[in-house]
């Protein structure tokens, strides 16, 4: 009796470890499953949990993918995003950056620069001629990110970290960075994130 009652109580455990098993491993397969860690901090809704953490939504899919990539690489540094990127794989990485791409930019609400700081930031832009590669509208395309609406903090956090090499990914970013003065990238956070 006792036998039998301990066989089909490890039939029903093994059973039931199939089936966790077979459905984890589905669900690691869905692209909603994939990306619920993501919302945590880039939002349920796209709007971002903190300041400093940017808008993913709507952003470029190249670009997406080679942050993803960058972070997995170690060629930018976050001790947040690292382990998060470790563990894709490039298809995973092309499926997320598509997933998010087609999802619509959120409006964080952030008011329209004055006219005194958007001067000065189209002051800067002439200079330097940022809208040469990320477009007329700052609105991106492929692997070059989208900056209008963009959390002012995440912009001043982020120019400040390619100013310093922090951010090392792109070394191009990191030079046009330091040819700007800091009063002007103050201005172009202000003016960008206002988009
Ligand atoms: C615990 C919070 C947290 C979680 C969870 C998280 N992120 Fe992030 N993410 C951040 C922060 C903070 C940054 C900014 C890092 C920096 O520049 O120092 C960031 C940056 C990024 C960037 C770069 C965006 C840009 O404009 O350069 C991408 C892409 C990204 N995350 C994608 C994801 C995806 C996809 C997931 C889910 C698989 C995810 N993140 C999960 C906090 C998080
Ligand atoms: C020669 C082309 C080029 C020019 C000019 C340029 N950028 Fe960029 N920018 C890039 C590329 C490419 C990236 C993505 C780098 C990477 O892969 O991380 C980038 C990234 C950025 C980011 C990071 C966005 C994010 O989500 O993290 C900011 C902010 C930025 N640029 C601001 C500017 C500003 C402001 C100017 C003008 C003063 C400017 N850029 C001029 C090519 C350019």
């Amino acid at each position: 009796m006792t036998g039998k009652f301990n066989f089909d109580l490890f039939g029903a455990v093994a059973l039931t470890a199939v089936l966790v098993v077979s459905t984890t491993s589905l669900h690691a397969q869905s692209i909603e499953e994939k990306t619920q860690v993501c919302a945590g901090c880039h939002g349920v809704d796209g709007k971002p949990a903190d300041k400093t953490i940017p808008v993913i939504w709507g952003q470029q899919a190249g670009y997406i993918y080679i942050e993803l990539r960058d972070f997995k690489r170690g060629d930018r540094k976050s001790d947040i995003m690292q382990p998060i990127a470790s563990s894709m794989e490039r298809d995973d990485m092309q499926a997320i950056a598509e997933y998010f791409s087609k999802k619509s930019w959120p409006d964080l609400g952030q008011p329209r620069a004055s006219k005194e700081i958007s001067d000065r930031a189209s002051n800067a832009n002439r200079s330097i001629g940022c809208t040469g590669c990320h477009l007329d509208q700052f609105q991106g395309d492929g692997t070059i990110p989208r900056l209008a609406g963009q959390s002012k903090e995440y912009l001043t956090k982020t120019m400040g970290d390619f100013r310093t090499r922090a951010r090392g990914n792109n070394p191009g970013m990191s030079d046009l960075m330091i040819a700007t003065a800091p009063d002007d990238l103050a201005a172009l956070s202000e003016y960008l994130s206002g988009l």
